[in-house]
């Protein structure tokens, strides 16, 4: 029987461990707080955005929002980024993504002071995650670490493939594998014979952002699948890049979705804000 991964389990740990260091900081006087921007009212963006303030809260967090009308200009929401920089009981900034079409993302991403850049999208921050420091780990690929450590899944010498290159997800998620001694290729759309390519790995990674692309034909048999992907069909059924059905009877471990990757990202972010107060 393939192992189940359960992200749902594994970032409630986290979050209860977490729980226990913010109750310690406080008892030496230390807070943790996270300022939480949302520019306009993108109905997946408010989901997305309580979500983190419910776990701030559950944490023990303080989050602090600010929620800003869609028609705000660029430099309003620079010169709000430029107070919070400098607010020194602010530890963490997190503008939800994505912005209206009259804001540069780069632009306000890069205005975040690094050091308070819990997403980890700041090129210093990705830098870091690139040559090593003591940058933010982006939160989806540090859940997708995490969710591999946890169920005893060792990365060490073992081949990791992940399939899709994007700067949030695919890049930094080979990166992190790397740094824990994993062999990674990185393939994508243009990649010849893509299943040759997978079918190598000990450990692959779907970051392809198409739902149910990764079939049996893709893997090697016991092969640990990792599922970033998040779709919803016209029912309104979840499905990631994996198609679980297909795949469940020849891998030997796979994350669900939903219940898998998803929650981590969330976990991941505040394990950031914690680190973030206490640096
Ligand atoms: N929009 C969708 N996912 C994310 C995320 O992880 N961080 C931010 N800031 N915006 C997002």
């Amino acid at each position: 029987m393939p192992q189940i991964i359960d992200g749902k389990q594994i970032a409630m740990q986290i979050k209860e461990e977490l729980k226990e260091r913010v109750a310690r900081l406080k008892q030496e006087g230390k807070s943790v707080c996270l300022a939480v921007i949302q520019v306009g009212n993108d109905p997946a963006s408010t989901v997305y955005v309580n979500g983190k303030k419910k776990d701030c809260a559950y944490i023990g967090i303080e989050s602090r929002s600010y929620e800003l009308p869609e028609e705000t200009k660029e430099k309003e929401l620079l010169a709000l980024l430029d107070q919070l920089n400098h607010t020194e009981d602010v530890h963490g900034i997190l503008v939800q993504l994505p912005l209206p079409s009259h804001m540069d993302e780069s632009k306000v991403v890069k205005a975040i002071d690094p050091a308070k850049d819990v997403d980890g999208f700041h090129p210093v921050n990705i830098g870091k995650l690139c040559i090593g420091g003591d940058g933010f780990d982006c939160c989806t690929p540090a859940g997708v670490i995490q969710l591999l450590k946890r169920s005893g899944i060792s990365i060490r010498g073992r081949e990791c493939v992940v399939v899709g290159r994007s700067n949030n997800v695919g890049k930094p998620t080979a990166l992190l594998l790397l740094r824990e001694n994993g062999t990674v290729t990185i393939a994508h759309s243009q990649t010849k014979d893509l299943k040759e390519i997978t079918k190598r790995a000990d450990i692959l990674v779907a970051a392809v952002g198409k739902p149910k692309f990764i079939t049996k034909e893709y893997i090697k048999e016991n092969a640990v699948v990792i599922d970033v992907g998040i779709h919803r069909n016209e029912d309104n059924v979840l499905c990631g890049d994996v198609d679980y059905d297909d795949v469940i009877e020849k891998v030997g471990a796979i994350t669900p979705v939903p219940g898998g990757v998803g929650p981590m990202t969330r976990a991941m972010l505040m394990y950031n804000c914690v680190e973030a107060a206490c640096k």
